[in-house]
């Protein structure tokens, strides 16, 4: 069986720790003086978010967390993709400044979507920071506010991304 944790990662733990301790900074003075809502998008999401979240919140007050899990299906076009919300956030996000922590953004329609539904709850701004940003099959053109890291193609896990919910806890990306 192969192993994934014997094979060499593309972006080890010191690398993905470096980069989102500058990438919080960046975000943090974007957000000067603003409150903002840090929503994860669950599952893979989650070791991104609790470590961005923290890097973020060294340089600016106000942070708040909440939680949401989407699902796309359909053809996988963005005139037929259904995207199911299966947990919603808990906070009333009218007038509040809304960062989605995602962990891979591919095709996009999955937070195209969902971003879409925000806006108009009516929420101040919706902005996106995804752990990476992976080129190859976007099919809509969705604006990453932030991207840790960037891959032009192949599939990745590690660090809460997964295949078939294994490989998640792997602190480094394979
Ligand atoms: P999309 O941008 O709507 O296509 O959906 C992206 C979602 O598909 C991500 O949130 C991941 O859950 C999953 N995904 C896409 N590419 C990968 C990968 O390389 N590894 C693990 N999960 C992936
Ligand atoms: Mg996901």
């Amino acid at each position: 069986m192969l192993k994934v944790k014997e094979l060499l990662p593309v972006f080890p733990e010191e690398t993905i720790q470096k980069r989102i301790s500058e990438l919080g900074e960046q975000i943090a003075r974007d957000y000067q003086g603003e409150e903002v809502i840090c929503v994860c998008v669950l599952k893979g999401a989650v070791f991104f978010f609790t470590d961005i979240v923290r890097a973020i919140g060294r340089h600016l007050d106000g942070i708040t967390i909440d939680f949401l899990r989407a699902s796309s299906y359909g053809s996988g076009t963005s005139s037929s993709c259904v995207v199911n919300i299966s947990k919603d956030v808990d906070t009333d996000i009218k007038g509040k400044n809304v960062l989605f922590i995602e962990d891979v953004i591919d095709s996009g329609l999955t937070m195209s979507k969902v971003m879409g539904m925000f806006k108009e709850r009516g929420a101040k701004s919706v902005k996106l920071c995804a752990c990476v940003d992976k080129k190859e099959r976007r099919e809509v053109d969705i604006h990453i506010d932030y991207s840790a890291f960037t891959v032009d193609k192949g599939f990745i896990v590690g660090y809460g991304l997964d295949l078939a919910e294994k490989y998640r806890e792997l602190p480094g990306i394979y």
